[in-house]
């Protein structure tokens, strides 16, 4: 009995738009790293994505190299899962433009990351930061992907995904899985340190708002001890306490603890100690990805040829998937 044909199926990706932060790190990453052994898994670090608001070109090239390490980094083992680079993957592209050609100008326009995006870059609203949503679509079926790991945020990405699929399948017979939106319990909306209203963000202006994956222990710990919290000076899960609740989920997160143990443990201990163990649990859970990732980085020649190996097991799949597609919205096959 062939039992691969049995394993479900994940996928995820990030965009190489800075070094990622805990926010990425406990929304994504770190359950990519718990899941992975467990279904056929492909990651990819999605270059395409990022060019939609502007990048200089090389620093675009190292940070996808950057990215691409961390994702080992974290523990994806590229003997075991497939992790590639989009843009070496032409397939990612090509069924992008079938499925922009299947997805409503109404749907694209309600996509709530276009909104604040189109603000937040008023000077460069293109027609590729409007379709991505198609693009991050294709990039999921392209794999026929039963589960993709994210964040909150991009829940609604997902939402349109399942419809442009089921639209799809609908009007040619079943050519797409319909994937599912895996979002952890905890961490999967990891907030501003400093704004704890506001989401946690590589592309925040003020760097004391997020930790970065790659934050040396003592930034780690000055980030924190200058978090937002409120006047209560009670470790407690609540309304009105963003940043409090914030540290707990961060806390929670990062010991496995659960919150009525976090609040009996702190019972009559002021922030400043929660603080400080906040960014200690922090500290020990990123300093083995940051160890590995220095190594990695010491092996250029290692990382190239997983990459190339990656996007060649990832054509192979995707291509499966496109020519099927191609097939059924009735493109010419030459013969
Ligand atoms: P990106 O690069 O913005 O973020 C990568 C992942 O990190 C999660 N994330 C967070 N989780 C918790 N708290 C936060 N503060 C936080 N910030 C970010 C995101 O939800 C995401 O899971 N469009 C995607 C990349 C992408 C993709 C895909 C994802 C391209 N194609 C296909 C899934 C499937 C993005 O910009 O993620």
């Amino acid at each position: 009995m062939d039992t691969t044909q049995k394993r479900k199926k994940l996928f995820s990706a990030i965009q190489p738009s800075g070094m990622p932060t805990l926010g990425n790190y406990l929304g994504a990453l770190k359950n990519w790293s718990k899941m992975c052994n467990e279904f056929d898994s492909a990651f990819a670090v999605a270059d395409l994505h990022a060019i939609t608001v502007r990048q200089e070109p090389a620093k675009l090239r190292r940070q996808t190299l950057e990215m691409y390490a961390l994702l080992l980094a974290v523990g994806l083992d590229p003997k075991e899962n497939i992790i590639f680079v989009q843009s070496q993957v032409p397939q990612h592209s090509q069924l992008s433009w079938i499925l922009n050609c299947y997805t409503q100008f109404g749907e694209m326009s309600r996509m709530t990351q276009f909104k604040d995006k189109s603000a937040t870059h008023a000077d460069n609203i293109n027609v590729g930061l409007f379709a991505y949503p198609a693009l991050m679509a294709a990039d999921i079926l392209l794999y026929q992907a039963d589960f993709v790991p994210v964040g909150v945020d991009q829940k609604q990405h997902l939402e349109l995904t399942r419809d442009v699929a089921t639209r799809f399948n609908g009007l040619y017979g079943n050519t797409f899985t319909v994937p599912e939106p895996y979002i952890g319990k905890q961490g999967a909306k990891i907030m501003s340190l400093q704004e704890p209203e506001r989401k946690m963000s590589k592309s925040d202006a003020n760097v004391k708002s997020y930790v970065s994956i790659l934050d040396t222990p003592d930034v780690i710990m000055k980030k924190f001890k200058s978090a937002v919290t409120d006047s209560q000076a009670c470790v407690s899960y609540g309304e009105g306490k963003d940043g409090v609740n914030n540290l707990m989920g961060i806390y929670s997160c990062c010991t496995g603890l659960d919150y009525e143990t976090i609040q009996r443990d702190f019972e009559g201990k002021g922030y400043g100690d929660f603080k400080v163990a906040v960014a200690e649990s922090v500290i020990a859970e990123l300093a083995p990805v940051q160890e590995k990732y220095a190594q990695l980085m010491a092996d250029k020649a290692y990382l190239n040829q997983c990459a190339n190996d990656g996007a060649k097991q990832a054509s192979a799949i995707a291509q499966r998937t496109l020519t099927k597609a191609m097939k059924k919205v009735g493109f010419y096959q030459g013969k």
